[in-house]
């Protein structure tokens, strides 16, 4: 389904965009590797995926332009960078908001703006937010990140109808997910939420790569504006 396109994947130097290259290469896809720096992880994927990568900050508009526009047309771009800080609203410092939102928020919006141009000049085109389930208010708490994600749910609506009908614009939701940087993260709390999980564990970034995919490719090709939630039915725990 993704066979030939040309795949970019932001912040897929490791966890779920590392996972969501593997397999958009395992479909036969022409997969873009990206990373905030150039680093160990990203190199090692590139090498195993024989894929090329490009670094930027997704939060610097002038530098998602300027490497976007050295590549060649993106068919299936997969806004997946993020970054979360977890802290109690009243000691999150403006530095973090900005930080959170900056990356989060417009990072999506900077490199959806310098792709879109050439999907619409090719008439066809599929883009993937990648949001939480923090984005909605059942799962309430960490403000910033849970803010940012909500952001993008409507941001999604609201570019699917925008850009429709030659470019779909999809979202993933995943709830708790196995990686190893946030596996680091896990407090007391998380593992107690997760226990909480009616499929009692966390996700795999397999798992969710799945679900990007299938949200990318023509398999979906009537859906757009859509967020699907993937969280072992977290949200309807009861
Ligand atoms: N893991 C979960 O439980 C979970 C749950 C719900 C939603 N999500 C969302 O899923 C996405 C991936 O999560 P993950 O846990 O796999 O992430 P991760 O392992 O922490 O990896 C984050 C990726 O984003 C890149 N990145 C971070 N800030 C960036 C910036 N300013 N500019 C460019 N790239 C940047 C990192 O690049 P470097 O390697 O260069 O730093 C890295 O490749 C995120 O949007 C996250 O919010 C994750």
């Amino acid at each position: 389904m993704l066979k030939g396109k040309r795949v970019l994947i932001t912040g897929s130097s490791r966890g779920i965009g590392a996972a969501t290259a593997r397999l958009a290469r395992s479909y036969g896809a022409e997969v873009l590797l990206h990373g905030q720096t150039e680093s160990q992880e990203l190199k090692k994927l590139a090498a195993e995926l024989g894929a090329p990568y490009v670094c930027f900050d997704v939060a610097d508009a002038a530098a998602v332009q300027r490497e976007i526009a050295a590549l060649s047309p993106i068919d299936v771009l997969i806004n997946n960078a993020g970054i979360s800080i977890s802290k109690p609203f009243l000691e999150l410092t403006n530095q973090d908001w900005a930080s959170v939102l900056n990356t989060n928020v417009l990072g999506t919006v900077n490199v959806s703006k310098a792709v879109i141009p050439r999907m619409l000049e090719q008439k066809s085109g599929s883009i993937v937010h990648i949001s939480s389930i923090k984005g909605f208010p059942h799962t309430a708490g960490r403000a910033a990140f849970a803010a940012s994600k909500a952001a993008l749910i409507t941001l999604t609506a609201s570019m699917a109808k925008e850009f429709a009908p030659h470019i779909r614009v999809n979202c993933v939701a995943p709830g708790f997910t196995e990686t190893e940087t946030t596996k680091k993260e896990w407090t007391e709390r998380t593992y107690a939420q997760i226990k909480e999980t009616p499929l009692g564990r966390a996700a795999q970034p397999e798992e969710i790569a799945e679900a990007i995919l299938f949200v990318a490719g023509e398999k979906a090709g009537y859906m757009t504006g859509e967020t699907i939630t993937i969280d072992g039915g977290y949200s309807v725990r009861g």
